[in-house]
This record gives structure tokens, sequence and C-alpha cells, in this order.
């Protein structure tokens, strides 16, 4: 979160802005990478951690059939280079009773997976593995009492980039439970593998930075106010970088009131598309600002309440500035810093309370009065097990009763090796909104 009055370094926000995205055709589907192959996995055998990789808790865990100890893994060496496919990596280790050990099946690709390594940003101990977002089958678990047990299939998501235990590119992935959802029987694994870091960065987006309460959603499957989730925690409690953000982005009587209006940019993005439908649930008017032609269809389907071409941005800005009277509280950005600046146009605070902006990919260099700019604090997801849980507990549930929905995949072939192809065909725009997860 960033006021006029302590604007941050935008030096890593400047870094994340995508480059133009070349005009492609026009694809349907979303890519989803099949990994490991069907007929690759593994036999589950008898339990025998012997090297310095393996678990802290043997005798506590719940998995009595585990004792493989190398895997396949895509490792990354440094920046600007392709990812390198390794046959004998060690098995990452479990390190406290929270996490579980998932045998990954589908690897969800998300833009950053090829923009850190491309612009050397966000990057950790090198070599490292990376990937976000995953799903699979539960092979240990830590603790008995877990909401999960083995054989489970769960979708899981990866906030955490420094630890490599927990990246999408392996065989074998370590996740904390309650950064796990349960995938119900309605929903495919390649459904759900793509799904998970979009769903959860629409979620904090709106229910932290702009505090959107979502217990009073008028689906069955209402969800956590997680605002006041996050501000029952002490300051301590949370990372340095994200306490400004959680505890004082906005004032309680700035959260939006239903039937407010929300604009978001990029709504036919993946987060987008999860930020729409969420915003919808709270019952606020949304303006999703897109390729018509190409979305608009699902943009509708979502119940978006207005749909605004993208491709001529000046006027797309006199469309919002003119349906909402240039008073537009709240804007969501899931473009680049033009676009955020942009939006900023038609915002404008209203009976004393300011207006508040959400920049997922950077924000303007010059604050304006009366607006707050905030970053989506998604350290959150998994340093503040409450709230990774109540955001777990809640996907599960929309999950199984139809309330949202999922991407449109695309299935990539070629297994684990086959990921930088799919990353190259993201970087080049060769696969749209509807179709860049791997
Ligand atoms: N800060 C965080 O925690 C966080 C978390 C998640 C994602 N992100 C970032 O948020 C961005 C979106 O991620 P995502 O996974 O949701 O993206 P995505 O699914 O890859 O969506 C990209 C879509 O944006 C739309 N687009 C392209 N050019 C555009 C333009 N000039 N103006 C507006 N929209 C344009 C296109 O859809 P149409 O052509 O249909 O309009 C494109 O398909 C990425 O930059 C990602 O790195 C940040």
């Amino acid at each position: 979160m960033v006021t006029r009055e302590g604007k941050a370094s935008q030096s890593i926000q400047e870094l994340l802005t995508p480059p133009e995205t070349p005009s492609t055709p026009h694809s349907d589907s979303k890519l989803v990478h099949i990994w490991p192959e069907p007929e690759t996995e593994p036999e589950e055998i008898s339990i025998e951690h012997q090297d310095k990789y393996a678990s802290k808790f043997p005798s506590d865990t719940a998995c009595n059939n585990f004792n493989v100890t190398h895997q396949e893994v895509l490792l990354l060496y440094g920046p600007k280079q392709k990812y390198i496919y390794s046959r004998e990596h060690p098995i990452p280790n479990l390190q406290n009773d929270r996490e579980m050990l998932i045998a990954v099946h589908a690897v969800g690709l998300n833009p950053i997976d090829w923009k850190a390594p491309d612009f050397g940003f966000g990057l950790p101990a090198l070599p490292c593995i990376s990937g976000r977002d995953f799903a699979g089958k539960v092979v240990m678990t830590a603790r008995k009492d877990s909401r999960f047990k083995v054989g489970d299939l769960v979708m899981a998501v990866s906030t955490d980039y420094r630890d490599s235990r927990k990246a999408a590119y392996q065989q074998y992935s370590v996740v904390s439970d309650f950064n796990a959802c349960r995938i119900p029987d309605n929903i495919a694994t390649t459904e759900a593998a793509p799904l998970g870091v979009a769903f959860v960065a629409a979620a904090l987006a709106l229910g932290i930075c702009f505090g959107v309460d979502f217990t009073s959603t008028s689906s069955r499957a209402s969800g956590p106010d997680l605002l006041h989730m996050v501000r029952s925690l002490s300051r301590e409690s949370l990372p340095k970088d994200i306490i400004a953000e959680c505890f004082d982005g906005i004032t309680e009587d700035e959260r939006p009131e239903p039937g407010e209006w929300i604009a978001i940019w990029g709504g036919s993005s993946a987060t987008g598309r999860c930020a729409v439908q969420l915003a919808k649930l709270a019952g606020f008017k949304v303006i999703a600002i897109i390729d018509v032609a190409r979305s608009g269809e699902r943009m509708l389907d979502y119940g978006a309440d207005l749909l605004v071409d993208r491709i001529d941005t000046e006027r797309a800005i006199s469309i919002v500035q003119g349906v909402t009277k240039g008073r537009l509280r709240f804007g969501f950005n899931a473009h680049g810093r033009e676009t955020a600046k942009l939006l900023t146009k038609a915002m404008h605070g209203k009976d004393g309370k300011r207006a508040h902006l959400v920049g997922l990919t950077g924000l303007p260099k010059e604050a304006i009065d009366g607006i707050v700019y905030h970053s989506v604090p998604i350290k959150c997801f998994h340093e503040a097990p409450q709230v990774g849980e109540a955001l777990m507990i809640w996907l599960e549930q929309l999950l199984e009763q139809n309330v949202l929905s999922t991407l449109d995949i695309e299935v990539a072939p070629g297994g684990l090796e086959g990921i930088n192809a799919a990353l190259d065909r993201l970087r080049d725009g060769l696969i749209d909104a509807k179709t860049h997860r791997v």
C-alpha cells in the first residue's frame, strides 16, 4: 500500500509491468500442463526417509507408504536462463506439522514464472525451483488430525516463492495445510491447478485492500471478513512489508457498501475473472474493462454490470467517468502502470471517504490527493495461517457449489520438460487471457 504521504519505491513494480502483449489468434481454452504423465505416477510404498532431506516428522506422519527419495525437477540456475530438467533431486522434507507432501499431477502457469527469470527479480537463492500453482494427491501429512488425509486430491497455492520445497515444478512438492484446498468431485485436477494464485490475489485485493466483507454474500458460500481477520492479529506477527497495507490501508468507514461501483481493468485476466466473480458475489456493481469482442460473453456470464472495451483507452476511461460520474471509489488494475494511471482519472473520494486503487503490476508514479494506492499483501496467505485457511475453505465451498467458475484451460504437452515451451508461448502472448496456464 502506498499513499501520497508515504510513497514506496516502485522499482519492483516497474519490473513487474509486463511488456505489451502482441495481438494473437483467439484461443478459447486455458493451458494446463499435466505432470508427471499419468503412467509415471509413482507407486506408494513404505516410509523410509534416511538422508538429510528426510522428514522431521516420520513417526507422526499419517503416511505409511512412502519411501521415494529422489524426483525429477526443473531448476533455474540464473536470470535470463531456461529451466533445466534434472532427474535426481531429493524429495523435499516436511519441516513442521502443518506441512504435507503432494504428488504433483498438474501445474498451473503464471506470468511471474517467466517474468522472474526474464527480468531477474523475485528470485530466491539459486538454483531454485519455480512454479506457484499445482494440484495433486496428498502422499504424506505431518499430523494425524489434519483436515486432509493421504490420498486426498488437493490444489496448492505456493505464494512463498523463497521456499523451493513448495514450488510446483517438481514431482513432489510441500504445501502447508492452510494453503491447500480439497478439490471437489465436480472439478478436474487440471481445472483446479491454475486457479489458486489468481483466486488468492483477487480475494486479498478485494478483502484487505478494499475491505470487502464476504461474510454476507448472497450465496450459501459466504466467505471471511479478511480485513477484520488480519487486524485481529498483532502487527508483529506479519512481515514488515505488509503491515501498513493490512492495518492502515483503509479505514472502517471507507469500506465499500454493496451496490457501489468497482472497476476492474483487465477483468478477463485470470485474477480479473476471479475478482469480477467475487465482487459480484459480495453485491457490488462491476465494470469490466476488457477486450469486449474477445471476452465480453464470459464477463456477462460472471454478472459484470458494464463491459467497457479497452482497445481505445481514452474512450474507455471516459465511459467509466461518465457512468460513475467521475466518483469511482474502487479501482482494481490487473494490467500495467499506464492503465493504473488511467483508472485514477475516473477516481475520486466521496462523502469524505478516500478512493482506493489496487495495482497488481504497478502503480502510477505520481500520487493524487484523495486516492490511496494499494499493493496486494500476498504474504498474508502463507504467513497468517488463519487467513490462508479461511481462503482455502471458502474456495472449497465456492467450487463445490459451482459459485466460482474455473478458468478455461489448455493442456500443454511434454510433461515437466514441456514447461519451457509453454512459458515461451505465454511470454510471446500466444496464449491469451483464457489460455495462459500450464
Ligand atoms: N501482485 C500480486 O500478488 C499478483 C498476483 C497475481 C498476478 N499478478 C500480476 O497480475 C497480472 C495479471 O495476472 P494474471 O495471471 O491474472 O494474467 P493473465 O491471466 O495472463 O491475463 C492477461 C490478460 O490481460 C489482458 N490484457 C492484455 N493486454 C492488456 C492491456 N493493454 N490492457 C488491459 N488488459 C490487457 C488480456 O486479456 P483481454 O485481451 O481479454 O483483455 C490478457 O489475456 C500479471 O502481470 C501478474 O504478474 C500479481
